[in-house]
């Protein structure tokens, strides 16, 4: 019965043969499971031989039958997991266009010798508006239409969300002395309807130099620099006079691009047609006397230029974007094309 038992058990190829191994080999109706039963009525000196011979035969045979079950069980855990399949590639995020352009502005900058500054996205009447040479009634405060905050500043003052990074300017220039040369990019708010090209929040970057001699010439070469190394050193300009009430003379920057830049293949197009167009860029001016005196820096000793970019325009016209709104839209099919 052994060497049958054990030659059987060596033909075990699935789990249904397991089972009837078992049942014939230790199931109640049983050869085994007969013997044992009939050992009782065996004479005392054969049943003491055959007894415990029978036992160990039947625990032989149930550690077979846990051994292959459990080699069974490893089995098939081992085809649930396909250790050759390959693995899923992780996918790292990476920074937001915005982001990019931003970042490639501030190396721009910094490369000029420019400091990099930060102001606050809440801020006062006075800065925003009053210290630029924008009183109350005055008409260009109408092109800014402003979220107004109902409490006011500690010293009294209306608190607004900044329309303009411009409000920077006095405010770093009351605590800093010239000469100096410094950007401030960062987010602005506007409460008005949304287009295409209008957002209620989209960032700006504000520039201000200050010093003895800074004028015009210095202006117009620290603007071409910046826009040559952003989009192409054949990038043309066009210097428009313009007017913003913080600065005198004030003009407008239109660029047109040359050089070819990569641009993403559904966007190409896009792209490609604006380099034959003029695009405003930029306001900028040199700083009215005013906005000195507003700061307490008398303005017979100091002379300076200041501009302000839309971030989002110039990745709009970097990348081809068409509509300025996708920036917040959190679509992934956009944000991954960057
Ligand atoms: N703050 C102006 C705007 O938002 C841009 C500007 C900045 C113009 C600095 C002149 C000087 O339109």
């Amino acid at each position: 019965m052994r060497r049958e038992a054990f030659e059987s058990s060596e033909l075990i190829k699935t789990e249904a043969d397991l089972e009837s191994f078992r049942l014939k080999y230790l199931g109640r109706k049983s050869a085994l499971n007969q013997l044992l039963r009939s050992l009782k009525d065996l004479p005392e000196a054969e049943r003491k031989q055959a007894a415990p011979a029978a036992q160990k035969l039947k625990k032989e045979l149930e550690e077979t039958v846990s051994f292959k079950k459990k080699e069974f069980l490893t089995e098939i855990n081992e085809s649930a997991v396909d250790i050759t399949r390959p693995g899923l590639k992780p996918r790292p995020g990476h920074l937001h266009p915005l982001t990019q352009v931003e970042d490639e502005i501030k190396k721009i900058f910094s490369s000029l010798n420019f400091g990099i500054v930060e102001g606050s996205e809440i801020e006062t009447e006075r800065y925003n508006f009053d210290a630029l040479n924008m009183p109350a009634n005055h008409p260009a405060r109408e092109m800014q239409d402003t979220f107004w905050l109902k409490e006011r500043s500690k010293s009294g003052d209306e608190r607004l969300l900044r329309t303009q990074t411009s409000a920077v300017q006095v405010r770093y220039m009351e605590s800093h002395e010239p000469p100096f040369q410094i950007i401030a990019p960062g987010k602005v708010f506007r409460y008005e309807a949304t287009d295409a090209s209008h957002e209620t929040n989209f960032y700006q970057v504000e520039g201000l130099m200050v010093g003895r001699n800074v004028n015009l010439a210095n202006l117009k070469f620290i603007v071409s620099e910046f826009f040559k190394k952003l989009f192409g050193p054949d990038t043309e300009f066009r210097f428009r006079p313009s007017y913003f009430p913080f600065t005198e003379p004030s003009l407008e920057v239109d660029i047109r691009l040359k050089t070819d830049k990569k641009g993403n293949a559904n966007l190409k197009t896009l792209a490609q047609s604006r380099r034959s167009e003029w695009l405003e860029v930029m306001g900028a001016g040199m700083v009215h006397p005013r906005v000195f005196e507003a700061a307490h820096y008398n303005p017979r000793d100091w002379q300076g230029f200041a501009f302000g970019v839309s971030l989002d325009r110039l990745t709009m016209i970097k990348y081809g974007i068409p509509d300025i709104r996708l920036f917040h839209s959190g679509d992934l099919r956009f944000i991954n094309q960057f």
